[in-house]
């Protein structure tokens, strides 16, 4: 029988629902750990800067008659950012706003195909997106009244996801029937072996950055990011995350439970040149049974310094008995000297960023700006 969506909607989580949303993803995302365990992870993760002060809020698809019950239809999360946009229309200057990642979409499997996951991202537009934004102030009629409003959002100029079911979301739009959901841009992933690999001699002084160094670089990196974004040529709209409050940091701290069973447990996060016109920032992943991976969360760099960080890179892979080493999205410079440094640059079938815009420009004459791996979540 067809699922009637008016009579559903969508909700913030109450503590109770919040708690079996994440006791259903532990056979998806748990990677071996025990129910603890995973509860232990996501409430750690809770704490962290980019959760903190309701810049997490996960979302329930519910009959909207029964709000709290623990039967939901399917959840995600969405974490509060600050971003930057540049609207031609209004000149070059680079407009801090708020926007939003948006991670952790499911469906138990008894609740699959039957429309619940799409309906939920339709609706998502409506809960996260600055109203005079949409396309349309009208909410569609077929769906019932809109979802209430919470407190802190109704803001944003843009969401991303990065997808891991191909391009699900581009047919989850504000509206009924129209394909205007999320859009992936920018797959390209480069990869090094690292026992293949040589380290290059450094003949600058790097400095290697640990936690708290690399908080400090990402406040310098965000200045950066909104100087360079200024300069980018762009017909239409472009968009930028900000690596600060939180957002970069989430990549290898979302880690620490596995990072903290090594023998040592990496510390170090970061390098920088001397000048810090150049650097590196990265995470590491160590769940078998995937190769242990070194995955760079932002990279700065011209083709003069690029193979010494390269060279920086692979040394600190080799420490941790890293084998592989990737980085998303490098510009066409660098990808090409990547090749000569011993890279594979491929398009990544997982993990690919997805981006809505809530604005006049269409998707298509959106740039986004420093596509990497920070923004992930
Ligand atoms: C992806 C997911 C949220 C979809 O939820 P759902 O409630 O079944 O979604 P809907 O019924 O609205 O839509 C189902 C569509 O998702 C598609 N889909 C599901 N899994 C997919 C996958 N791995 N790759 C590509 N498409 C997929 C189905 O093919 C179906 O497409 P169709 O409508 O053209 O037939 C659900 O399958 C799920 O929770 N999967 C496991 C967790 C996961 O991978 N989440 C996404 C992380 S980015």
């Amino acid at each position: 029988m067809a699922i009637d969506f008016s009579t559903l909607s969508l909700f913030p989580a109450t503590a109770e629902q919040v708690l079996v949303a994440r006791q259903r993803t532990l056979h998806e995302w748990g990677k071996g750990l025990t129910l603890e365990e995973h509860l232990a992870r996501d409430a750690s993760q809770d704490q962290f800067d980019g959760s903190r002060n309701g810049r997490l809020i996960t979302w329930v698809l519910t009959p909207r008659d029964e709000p709290r019950t623990l039967e939901f239809k399917c959840a995600c999360e969405t974490f509060k950012r600050t971003g930057l946009v540049i609207d031609p229309a209004e000149g070059a200057t680079a407009k801090a706003v708020a926007c939003y990642g948006i991670a952790s979409v499911f469906t138990p499997p008894e609740n699959r195909g039957k429309g619940f996951g799409r309906h939920m991202m339709r609706l998502l537009h409506w809960v996260i997106a600055d109203e005079d934004l949409l396309p349309t102030s009208e909410f569609p009629v077929a769906w019932g009244a809109p979802p209430l409003r919470v407190e802190g959002t109704r803001n944003g100029h843009f969401s991303a996801l990065w997808s891991d079911v191909g391009d699900f979301y581009s047919a989850c739009g504000p509206a009924p029937d129209i394909h205007d959901g999320w859009v992936v841009r920018g797959t390209a992933t480069t990869v090094w072996g690292v026992d293949s690999t040589p380290v290059s001699d450094a003949t600058l002084e790097w400095t290697w950055l640990d936690d708290s160094g690399v908080s400090e670089l990402w406040v310098e990196d965000a200045e950066k990011i909104r100087q360079d974004i200024q300069k980018e040529p762009s017909a239409g709209g472009i968009f930028a995350f900000l690596p600060t409050q939180g957002v970069a940091s989430f990549q290898h701290r979302r880690l620490e439970f596995f990072l903290q069973r090594l023998a040592p447990p990496p510390d170090t996060w970061g390098v920088a040149s001397p000048d810090r016109a150049a650097y590196a920032t990265w995470t590491i992943d160590p769940r078998p049974p995937a190769p242990r991976t070194l995955s760079v969360s932002r990279l700065c760099a011209d083709p003069q310094t690029f193979g010494e960080l390269v060279g920086r890179i692979m040394e600190v892979a080799k420490k941790n008995d890293v084998k592989c080493v990737e980085v998303w999205n490098l510009s066409p410079e660098l990808k090409t000297l990547a090749g000569t440094l011993g890279a594979n640059t491929h398009e990544r079938k997982e993990h690919l960023p997805a981006f809505k815009f809530y604005g006049r420009e269409s998707e298509a004459n959106v740039a986004w700006a420093f596509n990497e791996r920070f923004c992930w979540c």
